[in-house]
């Protein structure tokens, strides 16, 4: 069964076509950071126009690249939200005329869904056969979220950030240091050269919401202590303190996310626990689920790291597990920037 998946919540452009829920025929994903990384973020509306560039191109190079034409695909997946409306409307209205113009059915998928399934993406992970009921921790740009998974396509929401994720963290303190963006990937480089317990930054706790996150105090804490030790230039610190801020705000985010998953897996008694999202590459934070999980024998899976970024081959197999058991979107479907895991697509079918 071939599935073809479309991905345009925010500034990727990924299509893919995708056998049987695990083989990747073609998977072709065209990044935009260069048109946005001098504005220092993502400009909406440059992501909806390369989008509209990118997509009919990307897919006409896929079915090459696979050798094979649309009557081949079974099923057209599509990224419906949460994410950028009008990033999204251009996947969603290019899946809707394909799935209209050749009578292929449609799955609206959500973005988060994609995060957890890109796990199943890896040889590794599906030899181990695993089964929902698990945990996930969906860490990326957008969202920092705990998901108890009881069920293909069924979700509960455990944990969610009040404020910043802890990539968007990640990405506005590396921005205050000079590094560019996005700047997870940056700051991992530079903490491997600084001390962890040089600087101790906060990790917030939430009073009746255990499994919560809150990032943006962390935030606030390392521009006031950047203020004072550097008159707000990062430049002008020395290499080694500068080194050592990279290494300890990492430390601080990391700790959060590994601390609160395995806490609610122990709590919850579940001893799977899936990672997803950009932040979920990070070499810190995957030490640190590994230990604490360790002594609760719990074993935490991680996506091979070209899948842990947005990419159409986590959304087909997102569709391929989901297709078994829940109907197929109608071709009224829509977006939804907000949309949780916690609401059924089909909501979203006016
Ligand atoms: O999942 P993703 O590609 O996009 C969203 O859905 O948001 O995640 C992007 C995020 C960015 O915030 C980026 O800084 C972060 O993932 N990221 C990392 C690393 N690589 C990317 N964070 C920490 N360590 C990394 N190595
Ligand atoms: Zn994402």
């Amino acid at each position: 069964m071939i599935l073809l998946g479309i991905e345009t919540s925010c500034d990727e452009t990924s299509v893919c076509l995708l056998k049987d829920g695990c083989r990747i025929l073609s998977l072709l994903t065209s990044s935009q950071i260069s048109f946005h990384e001098k504005y220092g973020g993502i400009v909406p509306e440059i992501a909806s126009r390369q989008h509209i560039e990118m997509l009919p191109l990307l897919l006409h190079k896929a079915l090459q690249n696979a050798g094979v034409t649309l009557d081949d695909v079974r099923a057209i997946a599509v990224t419906c939200g949460p994410g950028l409306e009008g990033a999204l409307l251009v996947g969603v209205s290019f899946a809707k005329a394909l799935a209209f113009a050749k009578n292929i059915p449609l799955i609206g998928i959500n973005h988060l869904e994609g995060h957890i399934y890109s796990n199943f993406l890896s040889e590794k992970t599906r030899q181990k056969k695993i089964k929902p009921p698990f945990l996930a921790l969906i860490a990326s740009g957008g969202h920092s979220e705990i998901v108890h998974v009881l069920s293909h396509g069924k979700y509960r929401m455990i944990g969610e950030t009040v404020d910043d994720a802890s990539g968007e963290c990640l990405d506005k303190i590396a921005r205050a240091l000079g590094l560019g963006f996005p700047g997870g990937a940056v700051i991992e480089e530079l903490a491997k050269k600084g001390n962890p317990d040089a600087i101790h930054f906060p990790r917030a706790t939430l009073k009746g919401k255990p499994y919560h996150f809150s990032f943006s105090g962390l935030k606030t804490s390392v521009l006031r202590w950047l203020d004072k030790h550097a008159d707000s230039n990062p430049s002008t610190l020395p290499a080694d303190t500068f080194h050592d801020v990279c290494a300890s705000f990492q430390e601080a985010v990391m700790d959060a996310l590994s601390k609160k998953t395995i806490k609610a897996a122990v709590e919850l008694k579940m001893h799977t626990v899936l990672t997803g999202g950009g932040v979920a590459i990070n070499k810190c934070l995957r030490e640190k689920l590994s230990q604490l999980g360790a002594p609760h024998s719990i074993n935490v899976i991680f996506p091979d790291p070209e899948f842990c970024t947005d990419n159409a081959a986590m959304i087909a197999c997102a569709a391929y597990y989901r297709s078994k058991n829940s109907p197929f979107s109608k071709l009224d479907l829509t977006v939804y920037p907000q949309l949780r895991l916690d609401m059924p697509v089909n909501f979203l079918t006016r």
